[in-house]
């Protein structure tokens, strides 16, 4: 059996900055594999619990199972519905909320999820497994604006249209149903792998924006945020590209200027240079934290 592994970034911050009562009630709005939590669940007490909402049910279980600690409560769910599941359990409000966006490195590991372009696998890259549109529906349904739209606004891709012509081409033979495949097609725009990147993981990622409406959900957070945080809590967000840190940004300015809030910090942070030489996946990682006052 594969022992799948992510490692959380920026934990000890995150919780010198988030962890502000010890019995307090929190929410991990992306378990993945608990590594957040289990890192805050060391710092708190015995009466203090976290809500961990992951849309993988999977990783959920793992979570669980990896954390064994009856503080934890799983919701599968997204954490956009927060506020109604967090009521189901008698709770109103908490006193932080983490949000560790985009995907967990199990994930991207796992070629059964089609996440990954270094590995053939289904074109799936769906995060909650029971979704109803996966990358292959979008590949093999989607009009070619569209995707060239998908590949130059979630993929800063320059060469988006014609990607999105060379895609509406083959699948008129044969639909595009692996990762394999979906990499053969790109490479005949893009090129071949040649430094450490390959050409075509923009496209994939934007691909897997896409067809789990991400930046929907991340639209939701400071509303969710407003919802939920009791006055002094505080709510952070991990990104990890710009779309998503200007998103959060600028909507953490509007909640400021509205009064009733304040940024803990005025710049985003990032991980110090240790961390990012353990962890690649860090290196694009930006922390930003407001305060419900
Ligand atoms: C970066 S990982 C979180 C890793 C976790 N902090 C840890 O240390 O193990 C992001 C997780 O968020 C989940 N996710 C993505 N969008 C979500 C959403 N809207 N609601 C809940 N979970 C989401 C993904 O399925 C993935 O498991």
């Amino acid at each position: 059996m594969t022992t799948w592994t992510h490692i959380p970034i920026m934990a000890p911050e995150i919780a010198s900055y988030l962890l502000i009562n010890p019995q307090g009630i929190y929410v991990d709005g992306t378990l993945g594999l608990g590594g957040h939590t289990r890192y805050f669940l060391q710092k708190l007490s015995p009466q203090a619990r976290i809500f961990g909402f992951d849309r993988d049910a999977k990783a959920l279980a793992m979570a669980q199972q990896r954390t064994a600690d009856t503080r934890l409560t799983t919701c599968h769910a997204s954490y956009a519905q927060a506020a109604q599941v967090l009521a189901d359990y008698g709770v109103k409000e908490v006193d932080g909320a983490l949000f560790d966006l985009g995907l967990s490195s199990y994930q991207l590991d796992d070629p059964s999820r089609g996440f990954s372009i270094l590995a053939d696998g289904p074109l799936d890259m769906r995060f909650d497994s029971s979704a109803a549109l996966s990358a292959a529906d979008v590949v093999n349904t989607w009009g070619i604006e569209d995707l060239a739209r998908v590949f130059a606004d979630y993929g800063e891709e320059r060469r988006a249209m014609q990607l999105a012509h060379a895609i509406v081409t083959a699948r008129r033979t044969q639909r595009i149903e692996t990762t394999g495949q979906l990499k053969q097609i790109a490479q005949q725009v893009l090129g071949p792998q040649r430094g450490r990147i390959h050409p075509a993981t923009q496209m994939f990622q934007a691909l897997r924006i896409a067809c789990n409406q991400e930046l929907e959900h991340v639209a939701k957070i400071p509303e969710v945020l407003a919802q939920i945080l009791k006055p002094g809590a505080r709510g952070a967000v991990l990104t990890f590209h710009s779309l998503e840190d200007r998103l959060i940004k600028n909507a953490f300015k509007t909640l400021v200027s509205g009064g009733g809030w304040k940024l803990v910090n005025k710049h985003a942070l990032a991980p110090s240079r240790e961390e990012i030489y353990q962890n690649r996946r860090a290196r694009s990682a930006k922390l930003r934290i407001i305060e419900r006052l």
